[in-house]
């Protein structure tokens, strides 16, 4: 006889709320959801990546403190190998600092901002204490600053995701200084622009950057994110890292990618010229407002239900993001895509609103 059981019974409360994360596939679709590089990865860079691919790649352990790469990583950035820790992806890093420094602790993010920073934050059992971002989504640093007394960590975004503004480094000096704890800023998206604050690594021990080779270096899909802090601050975080989270082929992807940034400088500045034009044309369709971006994505809002344009999206084949986050309610976010993509958005955008504008007239 099998006995029931129900696994339910010894998950935490704040597990049990949260949403698996599984985003809608639309296989057929222009997608433009994730902030990804729309363009061709390098098909040069991509033959390196496969010849240096041997069959221990297969069958052993990958190097646990992923050395070459860090290596790498230490001459691009200039900075020392024992400043440096890389993840599986910026989330695997996101959440080796929530459990770190955030379990049993009070964790301060600036919101609206990226969803991950939070969910870890409650897999991790910290107490999440949001500080708004005021009407242009610039940061409110005296709050900040405020709810970081005594906090475990405090995590900025900049540029932010999904708004596309960014910290000035006088913001960023004001909540380090004010702060006796970690502060990341996630710089994701710095190739796009906005201000590097590597510069005050050299300053500030309680300073965490962390950057991913997902966005502007067209590798989402093998996982690659690192981190930059004080030897002091990383040694905690050393403890609490998976033995092998980075693969032999994503370490081996990462270093081609690296040795050969400039291949990418071209389709960043691609799409940034791309950005300028989309931007440019949201700017005049009515009922629309869109807003500045230090990113490969553009925020804007319409008159009409966000919702009701995002599905309107869908059915013309066109995926972008809207957000459950009530902070973020009736707006939408879209990702640069090629020429060809953001023609065919901008298109089916026009469409949506100008169907939606009819039925409110009927
Ligand atoms: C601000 C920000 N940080 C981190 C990530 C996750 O990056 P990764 O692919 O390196 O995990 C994203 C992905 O959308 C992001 O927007």
């Amino acid at each position: 006889m099998s006995r029931s059981f129900d696994a339910g019974i010894l998950v935490r409360e704040e597990i049990k709320g949260l949403i698996p994360y599984n985003p809608e596939t639309y296989p057929e679709f222009v997608k433009l959801d994730a902030n990804e590089n729309p363009f061709v990865f390098p098909p040069d860079v991509q033959e390196k990546i496969c010849k240096t691919l041997c069959s221990e790649a297969f069958t052993r352990y990958p190097d646990a403190m992923a050395g070459k790469l860090v290596q790498e990583i230490s001459a691009c950035y200039g900075l020392a190998p024992n400043q440096i820790m890389v993840g599986n992806g910026s989330d695997e890093l996101i959440l080796n600092l929530m459990l770190t420094f955030g379990t049993g602790n009070r964790v301060v993010i600036a919101v609206p901002t990226f969803s991950m920073y939070g969910i870890h934050a409650r897999v991790a059992s910290a107490e999440i204490v949001e500080v708004t971002r005021d009407r242009n989504f610039d940061l409110v640093v005296d709050e900040i600053v405020q709810a970081g007394d005594g906090a475990g960590l405090v995590v900025i975004c900049s540029p932010n995701n999904p708004s596309g503004n960014s910290a000035t480094t006088g913001q960023l000096v004001s909540i380090l200084e004010g702060c006796r704890c970690p502060v990341v800023v996630d710089q994701a998206y710095l190739e796009f622009g906005g201000k590097d604050m590597q510069p005050l690594l050299t300053e500030y021990d309680n300073l965490v950057i962390l950057r991913t080779l997902s966005k502007a270096f067209g590798l989402a899909g093998l996982r690659v994110g690192y981190l930059f802090a004080n030897p002091g601050l990383l040694k905690w975080l050393f403890k609490v890292k998976q033995p092998f989270n980075l693969n032999n082929f994503s370490q081996a992807a990462a270093l081609e990618v690296l040795r050969n940034r400039d291949s990418f400088a071209l389709q960043v500045a691609q799409i940034t010229d791309e950005k300028q034009k989309l931007y440019r044309a949201l700017q005049d369709m009515p009922g629309i407002q869109v807003y500045p971006s230090d990113t490969n994505y553009l925020l804007f809002a319409t008159n009409a239900p966000a919702n009701e344009v995002y599905e309107g999206l869908l059915q013309e084949k066109v995926l972008i993001r809207n957000f459950g986050d009530p902070l973020l309610l009736g707006y939408l976010r879209v990702t640069i895509g090629t020429p060809e993509e953001n023609k065919i958005f901008l298109r089916a955008l026009r469409k949506v609103i100008d169907t939606l504008g009819e039925k409110k007239n009927d």
